[in-house]
């Protein structure tokens, strides 16, 4: 772990890394926290894969994945110095530089994953992805990857309807938003990073989590859950997000180069996303461990009008043009 730390850090944003040549390809340094068989770790690799083939070598990838390099509290930070050059978080976590990111925590906001499609593809998410705020703090948005649906899990008890919730502690990614959703169902929260969850599932520090099919699964969260609930209440995406100075300074050939296989790769995620989650739900099912529960329409509409006090509270901060603007694509 040290020799990767020291490689990964010493090399920073000198001008060296743009230069390419047969020999000396540049490198584009990739921190995620999720496993190398997640739909992110998959996809990471997919990319690597396209640059290398459309730069002709010129340029690669250098993948540091499950938190290995930089964890939720400080890839970002990373990002922004330019000491990793490449991070794909979960949005919600952009929330450290614009609370709008939250939009993808607002409870049943998104209908399908059609209606997350057509939302990644939109002005909207484009105005997010190249903000102000974001090039102020050197870094820009290029893609939405794509994970999924969030569905509750816990040890405690089956959670059928909002009453079922009171008291139970949750781990929640980041935000103001998740800490009052669990609010509105009378349970706490507490953040928790992505690579701490595990433990503190196994430990009791916090009795459930919301998450993926996928996340749970490459997680192994089966092994310390006892329930989960198909509730699809809100979703888990990505931003794919560059240090904008590393990302002008290489020559413009191989950056289009690399765009072009970022949009190849991105095509694929969405497709990985929706094959993996399939897999992993029949895994977390074949596990026998966990009981899965699923909800009536009737069941959905009792959350539904639990989190209205979500929107109130949270509306004008997301902003009304960022909730219309996405229910209006569905
Ligand atoms: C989480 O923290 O649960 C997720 O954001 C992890 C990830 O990157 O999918």
């Amino acid at each position: 772990l040290l020799a990767i730390l020291v490689a990964a850090c010493s090399g920073g944003d000198k001008d060296t890394t743009t230069e390419a040549s047969k020999d000396k390809p540049i490198i584009i340094k990739f921190s995620h926290v999720t496993s190398i068989d997640s739909v992110k770790g998959k996809a990471a690799e997919q990319f690597k894969k396209l640059v290398e083939e459309k730069t002709d070598g010129k340029a690669t990838v250098e993948i540091y994945p499950s938190s290995q390099l930089y964890g939720d509290a400080d890839e970002l930070d990373a990002l922004v110095s330019g000491n990793v050059h490449m991070i794909a978080p979960s949005v919600t976590k952009m929330v450290k530089l614009d609370p709008r990111w939250q939009y993808v925590d607002m409870p049943f906001l998104f209908a399908d994953r059609d209606h997350a499609h057509k939302f990644f593809q939109s002005d909207l998410a484009k105005s997010l992805l190249n903000s102000e705020i974001l090039g102020n703090n050197d870094i820009m948005g290029l893609e939405f990857w794509e994970n999924g649906f969030k569905h509750f899990t816990n040890n405690k008890q089956p959670l059928q309807k909002p009453e079922d919730f009171k008291g139970i502690k949750f781990r929640a990614q980041a935000g103001k938003v998740l800490e009052s959703q669990f609010n509105a169902l009378g349970a706490g929260s507490a953040t928790i990073s992505f690579g701490e969850t595990y433990a503190a599932l196994q430990q009791g520090t916090v009795d459930g989590q919301e998450n993926t099919f996928n996340n749970i699964d490459t997680q192994k969260y089966q092994e310390v859950q006892k329930y989960m609930t198909l509730s699809e209440h809100g979703r888990l995406d990505y931003g794919v997000f560059v240090n904008k100075p590393f990302w002008d300074k290489m020559p413009e050939d191989i950056r289009k180069q690399v765009e072009e296989a970022l949009r190849e790769s991105t095509e694929l995620e969405w497709q990985l996303a929706f094959d993996e989650n399939a897999a992993s739900l029949e895994n977390i099912k074949n596990s026998g461990k966990v009981e899965v529960l699923e909800l009536t329409d009737a069941e959905r509409d009792a959350f539904s009008a639990a989190f209205e006090s979500v929107y109130e509270e949270f509306g004008e901060t997301i902003t009304p043009e960022l909730l219309d603007g996405i229910r209006d694509l569905k």
